[in-house]
C-alpha cells in the first residue's frame, strides 16, 4: 500500500476503465491526480503490479472527499478496498492529529460501494449520514444521481481503537 506517483497513472486510468462501472475520466486526469494529490490517494499493489486505488482529496472544509475506488476484478472481495480505505484514512488521521470526517457520491446501484463505506463507519463506530448530493438533473448525460454519503467520527477528540 502507498501513495501513487506518476508512474502508476496509467494503471488507475486501465482499473477505472476496465471496473466497467467507474466514470472513465482521461489518461491525463490520472497523471495530473498523481502529481497533485498523491497524499489523498492510495495504490494496492500485488507482486508489484497495481490491482486497486483510491483517489481522493481534501475538501475546503477539511473532511476527505473519496472520488474513485477501483479493485480489479481478480483481488476483489479480498477486503481489499476496505484495507485502502482504512491505510488512507489512518495516515491522514496521524497527520491531522485527529479523526476525519469522511465524504464520498455513491450511486443508488452500487451495492458494492455502499458496503464498503458502511462497512468502514460500522467498524469505527463513525456515523453515516446520506443526503442528495448530485442529482440527475445536474448531468447532462445518462448518469445516475450521486447521493452524498458522509462519515463522520462519534467523538471527533477521541481516536478510534477499532480499527478496519
Ligand atoms: C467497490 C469495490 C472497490 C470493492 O472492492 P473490494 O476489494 O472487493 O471490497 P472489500 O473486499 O474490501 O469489501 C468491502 C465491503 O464490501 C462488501 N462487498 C464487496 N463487494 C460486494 C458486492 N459485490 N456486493 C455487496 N457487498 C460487497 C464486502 O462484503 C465488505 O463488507 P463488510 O465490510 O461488511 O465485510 C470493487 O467492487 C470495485 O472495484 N467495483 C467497481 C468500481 C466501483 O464500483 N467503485 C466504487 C465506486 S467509487
Amino acid at each position: 500500500m502507498s501513495h501513487p506517483t506518476q508512474s502508476d497513472a496509467r494503471h488507475m486510468w486501465r482499473m477505472a476503465r476496465d471496473s466497467g462501472v467507474l466514470d472513465v475520466n482521461s489518461s491525463y486526469s490520472y497523471l495530473l491526480w498523481c502529481t497533485d494529490f498523491p497524499s489523498t490517494s492510495v495504490v494496492a499493489t500485488i507482486d508489484n503490479q497495481p490491482v486497486g486505488f483510491i483517489t481522493g482529496y481534501i475538501r475546503p472544509s477539511g473532511s476527505l472527499m473519496i472520488w474513485q475506488v477501483g479493485v480489479d476484478e481478480a483481488s476483489r472481495g479480498k477486503g481489499l478496498a476496505a484495507s485502502m480505505l482504512a491505510w488512507l484514512a489512518d495516515s491522514l488521521a496521524a497527520l491531522q492529529g485527529e479523526p476525519l470526517v469522511m465524504e464520498t457520491t455513491v450511486t443508488q446501484s452500487n451495492m458494492a460501494s455502499r458496503a464498503l463505506f458502511a462497512g468502514f463507519a460500522r467498524r469505527r463506530g463513525m456515523v453515516l449520514t446520506e443526503s442528495t448530493g448530485f442529482g440527475l438533473e445536474l448531468f447532462p448525460d445518462a448518469h445516475e444521481a450521486e447521493p452524498l454519503l458522509r462519515l463522520t467520527p462519534q467523538d471527533p477528540h477521541k481516536t478510534p481503537n477499532n480499527r478496519a
